[in-house]
């Protein structure tokens, strides 16, 4: 049974519109999450590159891209999160800046040439949505990255979601259930789930192996968050001294890198380059 299911999360995203740019926004949690994913980004794009953003959404990241670069070409699989992307773009007047936005499978970038992105960006779990073609997946990024280019992507984390959820897994779900879900990292039908978000939830030591597997080199390796997950409350006590809020960013970065951290936060983050040769 092929587990990837186009129309089901395609469908998923145009009823969610909206809520995707809220998720950021709904928790202190949340912004630590988005300034470690942020973090990733200024730390690796140049002034100049052309950029490919796959699974854009509503353009959380979109508005950081072009901040670097006028050649930047946004996708989704989604025609309502792109529509929602270019409003975001016409609102906040950097329309201009972004070359094309297109639908896109992340599975199938036939629409561009090999070697033809600086970097390529696909934040926010698009590969935990394609199940059994994520190597399908992530060799297409590969062939159309230069030599030497990077792609800095998120995926879903499975410990890290339950370390998040645990309240609700222990209350809501049986042991039987939530042994499915572990076993296989699938909030899909096909092992369990409740709600109709289907996602993957990857290990570090599946991530790397496919890493391994398609030919990609790992630069950083991070968690979304560590230090910060199930504290809500005290970060927002946190938030409201700007110099320890900053110095509790700085240092949540630091150990979101920790090998002990990875698998704390509900993302993990790859940078990864593809070889010169
Ligand atoms: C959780 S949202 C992330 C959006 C944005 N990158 C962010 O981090 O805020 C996931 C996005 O990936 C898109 N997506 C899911 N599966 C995809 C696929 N196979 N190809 C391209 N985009 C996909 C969805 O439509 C949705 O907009």
């Amino acid at each position: 049974m092929k587990l990837y299911d186009q129309k089901h999360i395609q469908d998923f995203y145009n009823a969610y519109a909206e809520q995707e740019t809220q998720r950021w926004e709904k928790s202190s949690i949340e912004k630590v999450k988005l300034a470690v994913h942020r973090h990733h980004l200024r730390n690796h794009l140049e002034v100049g590159d052309r950029i490919l953003e796959l699974g854009a959404g509503t353009g959380m990241f979109t508005q950081t891209l072009v901040e670097y670069s006028e050649d930047v070409i946004v996708t989704d699989l989604s025609p309502v999160q792109l529509e929602l992307n270019q409003q975001r773009a016409q609102r906040d007047k950097y329309y201009h800046k972004v070359k094309e936005w297109k639908i896109a499978d992340i599975c199938d970038l036939s629409d561009w040439a090999d070697h033809t992105f600086d970097k390529i960006v696909c934040y926010g779990g698009p590969l935990s949505y394609v199940f059994d073609e994520k190597i399908t997946a992530l060799n297409e990024m590969k062939r159309v990255l230069k030599p030497g280019g990077i792609l800095l992507f998120s995926v879903m984390n499975l410990w890290g979601t339950v370390h998040e959820y645990l309240f609700k897994i222990m209350m809501v779900t049986t042991p039987e259930d939530n042994e499915k879900v572990l076993k296989t990292g699938n909030l899909h039908p096909s092992s369990y789930t409740p709600s109709d978000h289907h996602c993957h939830m990857f290990r570090v030591q599946e991530l790397r192996e496919d890493l391994q597997q398609v030919g990609f080199e790992v630069k950083v390796l991070s968690a979304s968050n560590c230090l910060s997950a199930a504290r809500a409350a005290e970060l927002e006590e946190l938030q409201k001294n700007e110099a320890a809020w900053n110095y509790f960013l700085e240092m949540e970065i630091r150990a979101c890198q920790s090998a002990g951290m990875l698998e704390s936060g509900t993302h993990l983050i790859a940078v990864v380059q593809k070889p010169l040769i």
